[in-house]
């Protein structure tokens, strides 16, 4: 399949887990991409290697600082003179407890917006205003099963924002379809990354394992398929849509 030969897509988070084999899957489409990190370049660098330099352009940004999100639109944009298809991947998980200092609690919330939701949020105005001009463009944006479920108290504000992301995203679906605009959510429960790393050998990986009734944690493939297929524009009536990535363990 090529289904994706000559579109161009912008992968926030593409250095590493659920960004990096996004990155693959839109790849093996022949789509162009764009690929966004924030401080592992060599990991960037690695992905881009793998799948052709010629069809990559690699980015850096800083998404924690507010005008970051633009610059990377703008430079993303100017490369092949389009874009077809945003992928707001790049994700922070920080721990953070009610019983720590308000000041250490309000500066965690803001970051963990400012990352998950804001900058998103600015890539989403960008890009919707680009598709309206084209006549058209795919949204998908990664939230969470916490924005649905909750998460544990040390992650409100994660889940909060992928709350956020999710009321984003259909918002956009309802408000520009008639333009073209068509906006996703996934939601994955767990999946193998390093951002479940910490938690895995915190928690006992069993204890997680036996909230899900396929019995395996997700491969970030599990995601970046998904991703490529509704990239690929065969899921039009879907807009507005939520796909579930949990193994059933938050069957809603
Ligand atoms: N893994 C899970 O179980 C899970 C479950 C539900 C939802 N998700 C969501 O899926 C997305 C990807 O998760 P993942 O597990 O693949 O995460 P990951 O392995 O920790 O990778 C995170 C990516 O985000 C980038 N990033 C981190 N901080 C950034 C910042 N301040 N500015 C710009 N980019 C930044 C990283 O760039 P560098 O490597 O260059 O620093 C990296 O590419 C996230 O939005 C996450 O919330 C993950």
């Amino acid at each position: 399949m090529t289904e994706l030969q000559g579109k161009v897509a912008l992968v926030t988070g593409g250095s590493r887990g659920i960004g990096a084999a996004t990155i693959r899957a839109l790849s093996a489409e022949k789509a162009d991409v764009v690929v966004h990190y924030h401080r592992n370049r060599a990991r960037a660098e690695a992905v881009v290697r793998e799948v052709g330099p010629e069809r990559c352009l690699l980015v850096p940004a800083a998404l924690e600082n507010p005008p970051a999100a633009r610059a990377l639109w703008n430079e993303a944009v100017t490369w092949r003179g389009h874009l077809d298809v945003l992928i707001n991947n790049a994700g922070i998980f920080e721990p953070v407890g009610i019983a720590e200092d308000a000041e250490t609690w309000r500066q965690a919330w803001q970051r963990t917006l400012q990352i998950n939701l804001l900058a998103a949020a600015e890539l989403c105005r960008a890009a919707v205003t680009h598709f309206q001009d084209r006549g058209g463009g795919i949204i998908i944006n990664i939230a969470s099963r916490a924005a649905f479920r909750g998460d544990t108290p040390d992650y409100m504000h994660y889940a909060a924002s992928k709350a956020g992301l999710v009321a984003l995203t259909r918002s956009i679906a309802r408000g520009f379809a008639a333009e073209g605009v068509l906006a996703y959510v996934i939601a994955p429960g767990f999946v193998r990354t390093e951002m479940t790393d910490d938690f895995f050998a915190r928690q006992g990986e069993d204890a997680v394992l036996g909230e899900i009734p396929l019995g395996e944690i997700a491969a970030p493939e599990d995601v970046a398929n998904v991703a490529a297929f509704l990239a690929s524009g065969r899921a039009r009536h879907a807009t507005g849509a939520t796909f579930d990535i949990n193994g059933a363990s938050y069957v809603r």
